[in-house]
């Protein structure tokens, strides 16, 4: 089995800190992967290394089995929310999709399907500015399953959904998962991922505490969220 990634002593430093230290990553082909860590424990760093966002300092690595050295081999076949997507505020949800479709030379088609999908069918005609912040979210996810990716990256896609939302975005990452592309999504809380995901990494400190299937995590019994907290405390004593 291939990983769709794989990152090996992957590193960042900001000035005299190194918020990404050393990550070793092994996501395998076909999972639905959680990036689980504290805020500040560098979720977003690591995942836009991994999109050529920014450049790591140290490390290797492979995306799709592709050099991370050459993201522009393999970025067609990736598709991303990273914090705040930039769209445009005076255009329609379905107006600013399909100038990105027409940016990255896919097909539109789809854009009504895709805006139903995320739960902005009734609204995807109505200008981004007048969005709430959980719109703004579900069209950041449409825009990421935009043509056809094999590797899906979601950072944070549950910040500002109420919890009606929440369980919309299980839905539907159960059901890019079904379409047999591969997701990586990050989350502060584990168990806001953790019914979706079947391998987990935990960083803290830009370092990795866990990786492997989710079930080996979770069946560690007694109180998972307990558990989760005691990582971090491990870290730091
Ligand atoms: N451009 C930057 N310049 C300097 N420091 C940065 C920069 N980007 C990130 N950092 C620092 O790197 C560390 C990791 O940040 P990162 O955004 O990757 O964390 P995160 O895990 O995504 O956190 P959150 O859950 O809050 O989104 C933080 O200490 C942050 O201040
Ligand atoms: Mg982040």
């Amino acid at each position: 089995m291939t990983n769709a990634i794989e990152t090996r002593g992957l590193t960042k430093r900001y000035g005299a800190r190194t918020v990404v230290d050393g990550l070793d990553l092994d996501v395998p082909e076909g999972v639905v992967a959680g990036l689980i860590g504290p805020n500040g424990a560098g979720k977003t760093t690591t995942l836009r290394m991994l999109l050529g966002l920014v450049r790591p300092d140290a490390g290797t690595g492979s995306v799709g089995g592709l050099p991370l050295t050459d993201p522009v081999a393999y970025l067609p076949r990736v598709g991303a929310l990273i914090e705040s997507p930039a769209f445009y505020p005076g255009l329609s949800g379905e107006r600013n999709l399909a100038v990105q479709a027409a940016l990255a030379g896919t097909d539109p088609a789809g854009i009504p399907a895709l805006l139903e999908r995320v739960g902005l069918g009734g609204r995807g005609r109505g200008p981004y500015q007048s969005y709430s912040l959980g719109m703004k979210q579900r069209l950041g996810i449409a825009a990421a399953l935009l043509g056809d990716p094999a590797l899906v990256v979601l950072d944070e896609p549950a910040n500002g959904l109420d919890p009606a939302g929440i369980r919309d975005l299980r839905g539907i990452v159960r059901s890019i998962h079904d379409e047999g592309r591969t997701v990586l999504v990050s989350s502060h809380l584990l168990a806001e991922v953790q019914q979706v995901c079947d391998w987990l990494v935990v960083i803290g400190d830009g370092r990795r505490l866990y990786q492997g299937p989710a079930r080996d995590l979770l069946a560690g019994g007694g109180d998972l969220e307990e558990r989760y907290l005691a990582m971090f405390t491990k870290e730091r004593s």
